[in-house]
């Protein structure tokens, strides 16, 4: 298993927001983490790279135990978050933005084939090079989301996690980032998807979980999702 979390308990202060949550990722996997709006999907993806502190269980990733560590020692180890806030920097070049992704020491650590640059990022989605020197701030809103995930795989993670990625963009554009996920995870990096767009989290995923309040309600297949109406009206339909 690439990753596997076992039992988390997180807080914020006295509010108890994940209790005994776990779920895993193998290699080449996208899992998608869906469920309603604060049932604890971000503080999940927070628990794991380190930016909440879990009270108990753990986050191991490829066989290490990476409870609570820094989120810089997580990302060094090669697990890539793409937060819900897309934090581009608007006053710097595309070039630039991408530069900021850059991790000492990564690009050794995967195999040639996995390995991002520059060059194979701009390959791969070419706006992103026709837009090389223009600023951030300046780009679409899909776009930005672009260069945030790409800045992130500049940093050759071999673990990729992605908070809702589509939010906010329209309908162009959630197909575009979508198929840009599916390039990726062909390029061989699994993700761990949080999607409020069912479709597109259906259409990329192998295996869901989802979220009641805090905790896990279901994992299946994406197959077995799709055959049980009762599972998805408990859990996602407004
Ligand atoms: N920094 C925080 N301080 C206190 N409560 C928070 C904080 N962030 C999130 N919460 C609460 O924790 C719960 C889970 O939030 P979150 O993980 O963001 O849910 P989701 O991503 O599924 O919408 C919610 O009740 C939310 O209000
Ligand atoms: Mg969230």
């Amino acid at each position: 298993m690439l990753l596997d979390v076992k039992n988390l308990n997180t807080y914020y202060g006295d509010s108890h927001v994940l209790q005994d949550m776990s779920l895993t990722i193998a290699e080449g996997e996208i899992v998608a983490l869906l469920g309603r709006n604060g049932m604890g999907k971000t503080t999940t993806m927070k628990s794991i790279i380190g930016l909440v502190k879990p009270k108990s269980g753990r986050v191991i990733y490829q066989g290490k135990d990476f409870t609570g560590r820094e989120p810089y020692q997580v990302a060094k180890a090669g697990i890539g978050y793409v937060p819900e806030e897309r934090r581009i920097f608007p006053n710097l070049s595309v070039l630039d933005n991408l530069k900021m992704g850059i991790k000492a020491g990564r690009a050794g650590k995967v195999q040639s084939k996995n390995r991002w640059d520059l060059d194979r990022i701009y390959e791969h989605f070419p706006v992103l090079k026709e837009r090389s020197a223009q600023k951030g701030g300046t780009l679409s809103g899909g776009e930005q989301q672009m260069l945030a995930i790409c800045r992130t795989l500049m940093g050759n993670p071999e673990l990729l996690l992605v908070d809702e990625p589509t939010e906010g963009l329209s309908p162009i554009l959630v197909k575009e980032v979508r198929d840009m996920l599916d390039d990726i995870n062909k390029a061989g990096v699994p993700i761990l998807l949080v999607e409020h767009n069912l479709k597109v989290a259906m259409s990329l995923a192998s295996r869901v979980y989802l979220m009641g309040k805090a905790h896990l309600g279901f994992s299946g297949t994406v197959e077995e999702l799709d055959a049980n109406p009762e599972i998805r009206a408990k859990y996602l339909e407004v």
